[in-house]
């Protein structure tokens, strides 16, 4: 169990490749087997690495567990977050959050948006420039997020402002939690506090438009529905969007990234993924259409496959923070209510014993195995607090790849890699040199 009140928090937390368990989970798992205690954040804790029992446990959400996230994740959050709230709290919140990102609102509203966004960033490149993927796929989806949520214009001043606030915000994220004048934890409060008062005051307004029933046809976003429910208090709304929008760019970003990193040493995977876009590109101008519509985005066969290889060895959320609510026996282990669970995604999506090769970038894996069931690859969470991003995510990441690779390959100008810390992170924001292909 480790040290007293600290356990052995700071092991687990020590970086590492994120396509590599570290080596706290490496010398557990070999000692103890993977499903094991501990004491970590501070409370005894199961940390589990095992498949079967990973699923039991987000499957039994409001059975025998909760979420139950640490106190300086919540405070971070916000206590309205959807991470802090369990039972009607969050089933409420969570119907929105679906209600706004269902299937049809995904092929006709925000297909079209997600290419707009993505051209936006990529026909600023010019032949042989240098750039860092990070930043580039980071303001695809922040801008994309921020015109979704809020019909916020990429260059306006409130958008840049918290576009700079969230960057300060993810930086406290990512470190301890220190709450010192001058730690990053200190300032990502203050950064959160600045955003969510740039939502209140838009809220105001939009409130104000609404009284005075002004034409509100621009603004259908999210902000105008939350607006429209009258079961949710102006803070429940601050919450839920200041979420959305980091929940929303942060890991498709990173999820983004970890794929321009793993095309760029896999030329074969590039040229395969190249291929098929060229020939959904060739039957377009045959059709005298311009677009990506939905036909177009589901015959991305290869695609899907390296965007399911993209997460399973980049890991953007390595585990997950439950709580038993009751005592729970699972074949064999008897667990006491209260303690803490994390099942750990990560370690299944690098299980050899599930994945031939587990470091290896292969996306031809998922060709042969297309039905892969959820326990094999859970980069999203399960059971009712399965990411309602998912398939936003899977569409961003597809559309994005599909303009790059019309358009530009690339080079790695330095040498970097996705680290977990636990929540993923390139030391140098992966810088590329891209060259235009377009011709
Ligand atoms: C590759 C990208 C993404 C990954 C890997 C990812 C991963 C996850 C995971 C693992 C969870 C579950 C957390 C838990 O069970 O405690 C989650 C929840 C959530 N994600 Fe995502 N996410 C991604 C993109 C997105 C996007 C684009 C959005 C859009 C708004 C989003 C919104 C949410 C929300 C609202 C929840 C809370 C769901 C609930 O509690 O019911 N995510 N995500």
């Amino acid at each position: 169990m480790g040290w007293p009140f600290i356990g052995e928090t700071f092991a687990y937390l020590k970086h590492h490749p994120s396509f590599s368990l570290g080596s706290y989970l490496q010398s557990h798992i070999h000692r103890y087997g993977k499903i094991f205690k501990s004491n970590l954040f501070g409370e005894p804790t199961i940390v589990s690495a095992d498949a079967g029992f990973n699923r039991f446990i987000l499957q039994n959400e409001g059975r025998f567990f909760e979420a139950s996230y640490p106190e300086s994740v919540v405070r971070i959050m916000g206590e309205w977050s959807m991470l802090a709230l369990t039972g009607e709290g969050h089933k409420e919140m969570r119907s929105i959050a679906l209600n706004f990102l269902s299937s049809d609102i995904l092929r006709n509203r925000l297909l079209p948006d997600i290419e707009q966004h993505a051209l936006l960033v990529i026909n600023t490149w010019k032949d042989g420039l240098y750039l860092s993927a990070t930043e580039e796929t980071k303001k695809f989806t922040f801008y994309m997020m921020a015109k979704n949520i809020m019909s916020m214009e990429p260059g306006k001043p409130e958008t840049e402002k918290i576009r700079r606030e969230y960057t300060t915000f993810m930086e406290g994220v990512v470190s301890m939690p220190l709450e010192f004048p001058g730690t990053p934890y200190s300032k990502a409060l203050k950064s959160r506090s600045e955003i969510c008062s740039v939502i209140g005051r838009m809220m105001d307004s939009r409130i104000k438009e609404m009284n005075r029933q002004e034409d509100m046809k621009g603004n259908n976003d999210m902000l105008s529905w939350c607006l429209t429910e009258p079961k949710l208090s102006k803070e429940q709304i601050l919450n839920l969007l200041f979420g959305f929008i980091f929940a929303g760019h942060e890991t498709s970003s990173i999820a983004l990234t970890v794929a321009i990193f793993y095309l760029g040493h896999c030329p074969k995977a590039f040229q395969e993924l190249r291929d098929e876009h060229l020939g959904i590109a060739r039957k377009k101008t045959e059709r005298g259409e311009t677009k990506l519509n939905w036909e177009d985005y589901k015959q991305m066969e290869f695609t899907e496959c390296v965007v399911k290889e993209t997460l399973r060895l980049g890991n953007v959320v390595k585990f997950l923070h439950r709580k038993a609510t009751q005592d729970v026996h699972y074949q064999g282990y008897d667990i006491p209510r209260g303690w803490k669970f994390l099942p750990v995604l990560s370690a299944v999506h690098l299980d050899g014993s599930i994945h031939k090769d587990p470091q290896e970038f292969n996306p031809w894996r998922w060709m042969q195995n297309k039905s892969a069931s959820a326990v094999e690859l859970m980069p999203y969470g399960g059971g009712n607090r399965l990411c309602a991003g998912a398939e936003l995510a899977k569409l961003e990441l597809a559309v994005f790849l599909h303009h790059l690779v019309l358009n530009y390959r690339w080079e790695l100008a330095k040498h970097d890699e996705p680290l977990a810390f636990p929540y993923v992170e390139f030391d140098k924001g992966l810088p590329i040199q891209v060259f235009n292909i377009s011709n």
